[in-house]
C-alpha cells in the first residue's frame, strides 16, 4: 500500500490516549512498513517537555522488546512543541510544521488528531486551517463529538470551516476486526446473508460488557454515563451495521446512508423498555473493587448510570416486529462484547418435540475478547433415536490471523491516512444518533433511580432479566459457548 507522505500532528499528545493507542498505532504502522520517514510525528501538547522529556513519558523502549531497534528508528520521527491551548502562540506552531514540510517530502499534507478537550476546539481548529502549506488537510476529531444533540450541533457549526470530506470522526469500534467482519459474514456469504432477516431471526442481542470501572475517568464520567458514553457511539453502530440493507456499492457513501437509514427507522423506545443501573461495591476476580459512587471525582449521591439495557424495534420490511435487545455496562462480571441473532425454531413436523426442549440455532459474532464467529446448531446423537445435542461451529479468528492483526486505532489512522472516511462517523449518523439519546434521556429522567442497583462483578441489575423475561426470552450468558 502506498499512502501519500503527511505530517501527522497530535494535539494532546501527554494525554493518555496518545500513549496508550496513538503513538503504538503509528509505530505498529512504521512496522508494517505502511509509514516511513516521511510521516512525522509532531505531539503537540501543553506541558514543558522537551523532545527527550516527550520519549521519556511515552516509556516505550522496554515495551518495543524485541522491535527495539525499529523503536529507535521510529522515535527519529517524533517531535515535540510546547503549545498552550489557552493562550496560542501561532506563529510557533506554523513554523515548526513548515520546518517539517521542508525535510519530509510531506507536499504541505497535514494530518491533525484532536486528543484534547472539546472546548479548545474554538481555538484550535481557525488556527489549523490558516496552516495551509499546499497539501491536504483532514482533522480527526476523538469522541465524544459533543455531549447532547445541542452541543453536537454546536460543535459541527464550528467545525464547518472544513468540509465533510476532511473530517474524521474517530468511533474505535469501528475499527475493530469482528465489528468490520459483520459485513463480510452478511454480504459475502449467503449463508448468513440470507437468513439475517425478520423471516429466520426470533430476536438480535448485542452486548458490551466491561470489567472495568470508570477508573481515573470519574469527572468525565459522572457527566455522561452508558447512555451518552457507550450507546450513542459503539452500539449503536453495531447496531446499524448488524441492521442495515445491503449498500447499492461498496463505496463509503452507499454505506453510510444504510446506516443512517437504520437510526432513523428506530421505532420509538417505550420507558418501560429501558433499564438503568448503577454498580455497587463488589469484586472483580479476587479484587475487590468500590462501588461507583466511592469512585475518584464521582459525586457521593451521583445518579449517574453506568449500566443500561433496552429493547428496541426497527419498522422496515426486513426487521418487522423482531425485538433488539442492547445492554452495556461497567464493572460486571465478564468482559466480552458479541452480536448474537437467536434464529426461529423451525416450523417442521418432523422433529418437533425432540427440537422443543433445545437452545435455538444462534448466530454470535464474538468482537472482543477472543474474536470469532460461533454457530450453534442441533446434532444428533449416536444411536438408534432422533435425539438432540447442542453443537458448535467456531470460528477462532485470532487462531488464523493473528500474527497479521491490526489494532483499531492502527486501521483507523492507516485510514485517515488513505483518505477513506467509511469508517468514520458521518453527521448525519451522529446527529440522528444524540436524538435517539436525548430522547432516551428525557424518558429515564421519568424513572426513580435507586443506586446501586449491581454489584460489581455480577451479571446486572435484576430488572435487566425482567426486560427480556416478559417476552418468554432471555439473556445469553455471558461465554455462552
Ligand atoms: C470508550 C468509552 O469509548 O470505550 C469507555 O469512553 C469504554 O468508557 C471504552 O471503556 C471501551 O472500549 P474497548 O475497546 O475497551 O471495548
Amino acid at each position: 500500500m502506498s499512502l501519500k507522505p503527511s505530517i501527522i500532528n497530535i494535539f494532546g499528545a501527554t494525554g493518555d490516549l496518545a500513549k496508550r493507542k496513538l503513538i503504538p498505532a503509528l509505530f505498529s504502522l512504521y512496522k508494517k512498513k505502511i509509514i516511513n520517514e516521511k510521516f512525522p510525528v509532531l505531539a503537540i501538547s501543553r506541558r514543558d517537555y522537551s523532545k527527550e522529556d516527550y520519549l521519556e513519558f511515552l516509556d516505550f523502549d522496554e515495551k518495543a522488546g524485541s522491535y527495539k531497534p525499529e523503536w529507535d528508528e521510529f522515535k527519529k520521527q517524533i517531535h515535540y512543541l510546547k503549545f498552550d491551548f489557552k493562550n496560542p502562540d501561532t506563529e510557533s506552531l506554523k513554523n515548526k510544521i513548515t520546518e517539517l514540510n521542508s525535510y519530509c517530502n510531506c507536499a504541505g499534507n497535514l494530518i491533525s488528531y484532536l486528543a484534547i478537550s472539546p472546548g479548545f476546539f474554538e481555538v484550535i481548529l481557525p488556527i489549523i486551517k490558516d496552516i495551509n502549506i499546499g497539501g491536504y488537510q483532514r482533522v480527526v476529531f476523538e469522541k465524544p463529538f459533543g455531549f447532547d444533540l445541542k452541543s453536537a450541533k454546536q460543535l459541527n457549526e464550528k467545525t464547518s470551516m472544513f468540509e465533510e470530506n476532511q473530517i474524521y470522526r474517530i468511533d474505535h469500534y469501528l475499527g475493530k476486526e469482528l465489528v468490520r467482519n459483520i459485513l463480510t459474514m452478511r454480504f459475502a456469504n449467503p449463508v448468513f446473508g440470507n437468513i439475517w432477516n425478520a423471516d429466520y431471526v426470533d430476536h438480535v442481542q448485542i452486548t458490551v460488557s466491561e470489567t472495568v470501572g470508570v477508573g481515573s475517568r470519574g469527572g468525565y464520567y459522572d457527566n455522561s454515563g452508558a447512555l451518552k458514553d457507550m450507546l450513542q457511539n459503539h452500539l449503536l453502530q453495531i447496531l446499524a451495521l448488524t441492521a442495515m440493507d445491503p449498500p447499492d456499492s461498496n463505496d463509503e457513501k452507499s454505506l453510510r446512508d444504510e446506516k443512517t437509514k437504520v437510526l432513523n427507522a428506530i421505532r420509538e423506545i417505550k420507558q418501560e423498555d429501558i433499564v438503568l443501573g448503577q454498580y455497587g461495591e463488589g469484586s472483580i476476580g479476587d479484587s475487590k473493587v468500590p462501588g461507583y459512587k466511592n469512585e475518584g471525582s464521582v459525586s457521593d449521591n451521583s445518579e449517574t448510570e453506568t449500566y443500561v439495557a433496552l429493547k428496541l424495534f426497527i419498522d422496515n420490511e426486513r426487521w418487522k416486529n423482531i425485538p433488539f435487545y442492547i445492554r452495556t455496562g461497567k464493572r460486571l462480571g465478564v468482559k466480552s462484547a458479541e452480536v448474537n441473532l437467536v434464529l426461529k425454531k423451525p416450523e417442521t413436523n418432523l422433529f418437533k418435540d425432540n427440537i422443543e426442549n433445545h437452545s435455538p440455532n444462534c448466530i454470535t459474532i464474538r468482537i472482543q475478547p477472543d474474536e470469532g464467529i460461533n454457530v450453534s446448531f442441533l446434532a444428533k446423537i449416536p444411536g438408534p433415536e432422533y435425539e438432540f445435542t447442542e453443537a458448535n461451529l467456531n470460528f477462532c479468528h485470532p487462531c488464523l490471523f493473528a500474527i497479521n492483526s491490526w489494532e483499531a486505532y492502527e486501521l483507523l489512522i492507516q485510514e485517515v491516512l488513505d483518505g477513506d472516511q467509511t469508517l468514520f462517523a458521518r453527521w448525519d449518523f451522529i446527529e440522528k444518533s444524540w436524538k435517539i439519546v436525548d430522547n432516551l434521556i428525557e424518558k429515564t429522567q421519568r424513572i426513580p433511580k435507586t443506586f446501586p442497583n449491581y454489584r460489581a462483578g455480577s451479571q446486572g441489575p435484576k430488572p435487566a432479566n425482567f426486560l427480556i423475561k416478559k417476552d418468554n426470552r432471555s439473556w445469553l450468558s455471558f461465554l455462552h459457548y
